[in-house]
């Protein structure tokens, strides 16, 4: 709400591009979905499917046609999740928290709403950043932690020798249905970036000519770049002076030392072609942010099991745009990576689908539903991901032509 809260009903309401909803629909589909879950499947031990009715459905209404929905006005909207949140923690009051039942156990359901919000939000910076006529103009207040001294350089690659990990989690009370069962894997060795790519470094791919040169794209990719004409990430422009990037409503010089953000999974794997190297799967994304090779343990965190704070990563809305790289000494992974979680989501070969064993948990829209080859997982979490939806196991997905998303690129290279 203090996000939007400066908005004129008119911003809310307007569909700013087909790719998103009107503000408002997503603030009051949080609050249908918290109804669902929370006051109506709680205590019946959930329905199969999501459930969600009316305007608020997301497969019913499409979001390029969410604007001609009987959408209400903010204040309407702020009644009703009031209400609802009213009614919820009325009712928490009533509900047994030691419960074994599956959406109750460990508080499941409760960190699934919370996630749902959270999504919902980092959905709602990405509307935000994309309104380019009147742009929002962001409630900053911090700026990031200074770079680090002791960050290694920014084409850095670390070592990993291969060898026996497990990927995914057995948790119950935060991970997704899509991050289970924890299942064990041979890995072989591989070389992966130190730091996300930096502005600096796509500049090089740009400069010399990588938008032109079909030898480093996919013939998809190719095909997708020539017919939308790309030639840098969304949100960089060229003046006379050079390249600057937009932040909401700020305008900067490209910042080098930046993870690029904005590019779509075909130019991510066209820069790495373009780099000598590839994109890491997921597993291997997994193994460089989550794998301590003392004990042979898994770390929740890069850094560890403790809860992300400001000093960890560029998380939580606090700063409205990314951070230069090596701002986070505290944040890097027992292999030695640099910026894993927060800043920019990084996308990986890999397509969507449920590890061996997978089961649909609680409601086969969420996951299942897209699982196959259409989608690409993205892992990391970006600036505009709240702390409680991030983790070493989760997974994103989107469509490899999507931008608007707050997503770059960490590559890896065989030998
Ligand atoms: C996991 C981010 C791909 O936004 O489509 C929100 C999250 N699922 N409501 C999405 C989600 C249902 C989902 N992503
Ligand atoms: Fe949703």
């Amino acid at each position: 709400m203090l996000l939007v809260a400066s908005l004129p009903d008119d911003d809310l309401r307007r569909q700013h591009d087909p790719l998103m909803s009107p503000i408002v629909w997503d603030l009051g589909h949080i609050g249908h979905f918290e109804e669902v879950w929370l006051v109506e499947n709680v205590e019946s031990g959930g329905s199969g499917s999501e459930g969600l009715r009316g305007i608020y459905n997301p497969f019913e209404n499409p979001r390029a046609v969410r604007d001609q929905l009987p959408l209400p006005s903010l204040s309407q909207c702020w009644d009703y999740l009031s209400g609802v949140r009213r009614v919820v923690l009325d009712g928490v009051v009533q509900l047994d928290l030691n419960s074994n039942a599956p959406l109750l156990k460990d508080g499941f359901v409760f960190r699934m709403v919370l996630q749902h919000e959270y999504q919902h939000t980092e959905t709602i910076l990405q509307t935000l950043q994309l309104m380019q006529n009147s742009p929002y103009r962001p409630p900053r207040q911090l700026v990031a932690p200074p770079a680090s001294g002791d960050a290694p350089p920014a084409d850095a690659m670390v070592w990993f020798p291969g060898g026996q990990v497990e990927h995914g989690t057995n948790d119950r009370s935060t991970a997704y249905d899509n991050e289970r069962p924890k299942h064990a894997v041979d890995v072989a060795p591989f070389w992966i970036d130190v730091h996300p790519t930096t502005n600096a470094a796509y500049l090089s791919f740009v400069n010399e000519g990588g938008y032109g040169q079909p030898e480093h794209w996919s013939s998809p990719g190719w095909a997708w770049k020539e017919s939308e004409a790309l030639q840098a990430p969304k949100y960089w422009s060229r003046s006379e002076e050079g390249w600057s990037e937009r932040f909401m409503d700020k305008i900067i010089k490209l910042d080098p030392t930046r993870p690029v953000c904005h590019v779509g999974y075909w130019e991510a794997e066209a820069f790495a072609h373009w780099a000598g190297k590839r994109l890491p799967t997921e597993l291997e994304w997994e193994v460089a942010a989550s794998w301590d090779p003392e004990g042979g343990k898994k770390r929740i965190y890069p850094w560890g099991d403790a809860t992300p704070t400001a000093l960890h990563a560029n998380l939580d809305t606090v700063l409205f745009e990314t951070a230069p790289i090596g701002s986070y000494p505290a944040g890097v992974s027992a292999l030695g990576c640099w910026g894993m979680l927060g800043d920019v989501w990084e996308w990986t070969s890999t397509d969507f689908s449920g590890y061996p064993g997978y089961e649909t948990f609680p409601y086969p829209e969420y996951s299942e539903v897209f699982f196959g080859d259409e989608y690409k997982v993205l892992r990391g979490g970006s600036w505009a991901s709240r702390v409680g939806a991030v983790r070493n196991t989760f997974r994103n997905w989107d469509y490899p032509i999507r931008r608007q998303i707050f997503s770059g690129i960490r590559c890896v290279r065989d030998e």
